[in-house]
């Protein structure tokens, strides 16, 4: 069996900035300061690659490459990315970055990856029972586990609450775009946001990611916040997704094997 790799370079697509950087797999740890590219518009499916073929390019990268998506991935195919362009839906984003790299990728939902990275590393490390990431951005984005294994995709972001989605009225980015005070935030909607989705899931601990996690944002909203599962914000902060995009290459793609010189 080949072995996992130890180094893949970690790129998190957002809907404001392309971010990445080498990731150190065993430490979960970035192997270099980050290279963040503002999100191209329109955001379309080649022009993110091209940015991800530039952070490739400033870490003059050769080996692979795991990248987070802000949409429903399954197996490299984007099956939808609202916060991108309406032509992401049935991209084959492995195989398009691939082409722009000459890297081999991986892809993943942006908070699944961060979640996973949680999980190894950070503030859901050893956690047993229903563990949940939120993260709160551009958009909200879920990550689901059950003693450490992830049901990928939930998507929880897209939620109807009185006839709205739970992004448009709770993520972080109406908070920036409405000017509103962390107070009127939370009782406009985050608050809802989170006990619907505790209803729903009876989650044991709940993580709060996202740019919402920035300690000094933290610190202004996490104590106005009630739930019944313990709740933390998020260990990684704005490098989960990075790290978790580099767990994403390793988990899916093998190590090269030297050939032996009988070979
Ligand atoms: C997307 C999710 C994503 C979340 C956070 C939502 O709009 O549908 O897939 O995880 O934003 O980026």
């Amino acid at each position: 069996m080949a072995k996992p790799i130890k180094k893949a370079l970690g790129v998190d697509i957002g809907g404001s900035g392309v971010k990445g950087a080498p990731v150190h797999l065993k430490r979960g740890e970035l192997l270099a300061e980050r290279f963040r590219i503002p999100t191209p518009r329109p955001a379309t499916p080649k022009a993110v690659a091209s940015a991800v073929a530039e952070i490739s390019k400033h870490f003059k990268w050769k080996g692979p490459i795991g990248c987070t998506v802000p949409g429903l991935v399954r197996d490299g195919v984007v099956e939808m990315a609202s916060n991108l362009d309406a032509t992401w839906n049935g991209t084959h984003v492995a195989r398009l970055i691939k082409k722009k790299t000459g890297c081999k990728v991986a892809v993943m939902n942006d908070a699944d990856a961060a979640g996973l990275a949680e999980m190894k590393y950070g503030a859901g490390k050893g956690e047993k029972g229903v563990v949940l990431l939120l993260t709160f951005g551009t958009g909200i984005g879920s990550a689901l586990f059950l003693d450490g294994r992830l049901l990928p995709n939930t998507e929880l972001g897209h939620l109807q609450l009185g006839g709205q989605l739970a992004e448009d009225i709770a993520a972080h980015s109406v908070r920036e775009t409405q000017e509103l005070d962390w107070d009127a935030w939370v009782r406009g909607g985050v608050q809802e946001v989170i006990d619907h989705i505790e209803f729903l899931f009876s989650p044991d601990l709940i993580i709060v990611g996202g740019g919402a996690s920035r300690p000094d944002r933290w610190a202004e909203f996490g104590h106005l916040l009630h739930t019944r599962a313990r709740l933390v914000p998020a260990a990684l902060g704005n490098n989960a997704g990075i790290v978790g995009a580099g767990i994403v290459a390793r988990a899916q793609i093998p190590r090269k094997r030297k050939r032996k010189k009988s070979d």
